[in-house]
């Protein structure tokens, strides 16, 4: 691969960057997951992105807390009863493969095409430990989506969703369209994203977001309401959790920033504050 095809090509490519932390935790003796697939899914690709992008190899903690709440509240959905997982922008992500799973739930992971056949290829001889199917669509399809939420609604008596990674590259009207679209579900009870505040949002976009933005993948959602910002869209949130709070917990977050603990209450501002959230329907 040329230099230039390594640069980020596209929104895409973030999945890459995001299963080189994966990758990187798996190494360790004290991982708090393994994903023994996130190397080989990363690629070379991934590898160079992480190292050349602007901070890109920094601030791991936080990719490792949130792949780790995202693993408890999944999990914790499960064993509730949830028989389908839906896994909006699932990208590289290989939970069915990885994760003490039913082998009767079904999970439907959806992306962009390049995405979802690259996965397929390097997968392709991997096992899932439950129902997986692929779609590959754009989400910004709102005939498309609504579609596919309808049908999935139809098969399933307890549904949760999860959208690791992706709110953050939509605009607040099209967050909120999201939110109203998977509300209108009635069998979709929960929904796990993650969530920067403003502060954290104008951090990243000077600092990674500048070389993202340019390949069309600008972060941009940072809602000052937080996880409040759901409720006119059909949903509350149950469960708000920090990640330098959770990595903290596990000892890995950085000495310098731990005066910023504790998170302050109520709306967090400039305060550079990312966390993942477990939403219901009200
Ligand atoms: C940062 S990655 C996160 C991937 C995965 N959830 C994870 O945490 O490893 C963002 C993902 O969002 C996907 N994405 C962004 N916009 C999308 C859209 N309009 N429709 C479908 N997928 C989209 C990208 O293709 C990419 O896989």
């Amino acid at each position: 691969m040329d230099e230039q095809n390594l640069t980020v090509r596209g929104v895409s490519d973030t999945a890459r960057w995001v299963a080189y932390f994966r990758a990187q935790e798996t190494q360790r003796p004290d991982a708090l997951f393994r994903d023994p697939y996130a190397e080989r899914l990363a690629g070379q690709h991934g590898f160079h992105l992480a190292n050349t992008l602007p901070d890109g190899n920094k601030h791991e903690w936080a990719w490792v807390a949130r792949t780790y709440l995202f693993d408890q509240f999944l999990s914790r959905a499960i064993q509730d009863g949830a028989d389908l997982v839906v896994n909006l922008a699932a990208g590289l992500d290989a939970r069915p493969y990885r994760m003490n799973l039913p082998p009767t739930l079904q999970w439907v992971e959806v992306d962009l095409p390049d995405i979802v056949s690259y996965k397929e290829e390097v997968l392709k001889a991997e096992i899932p430990r439950c129902r997986l199917e692929r779609i590959s669509m754009d989400l910004s399809d709102l005939s498309a989506r609504r579609q596919l939420f309808a049908q999935l609604d139809a098969r399933a008596t307890k549904v949760v969703v999860a959208s690791e990674g992706l709110l953050i590259y939509f605009t607040t009207d099209e967050v909120a369209s999201l939110a109203q679209d998977l509300a209108a579900g009635e069998h979709f009870g929960h929904w796990i994203i993650d969530l920067a505040s403003p502060g954290q949002l104008r951090l990243m976009q000077r600092t990674t977001g500048k070389q993202l933005s340019e390949a069309g993948a600008a972060f941009k959602f940072g809602p000052p309401e937080g996880a409040r910002f759901f409720t006119p869209y059909g949903w509350q949130a149950r469960d708000v959790q920090g990640l330098l709070k959770a990595a903290a917990h596990f000892k890995r977050a950085p000495v310098e920033l731990l005066s910023l603990l504790p998170e302050p209450k109520g709306n967090f501002g400039n305060y550079p504050w990312t966390g993942v959230c477990l939403l219901s329907k009200r």
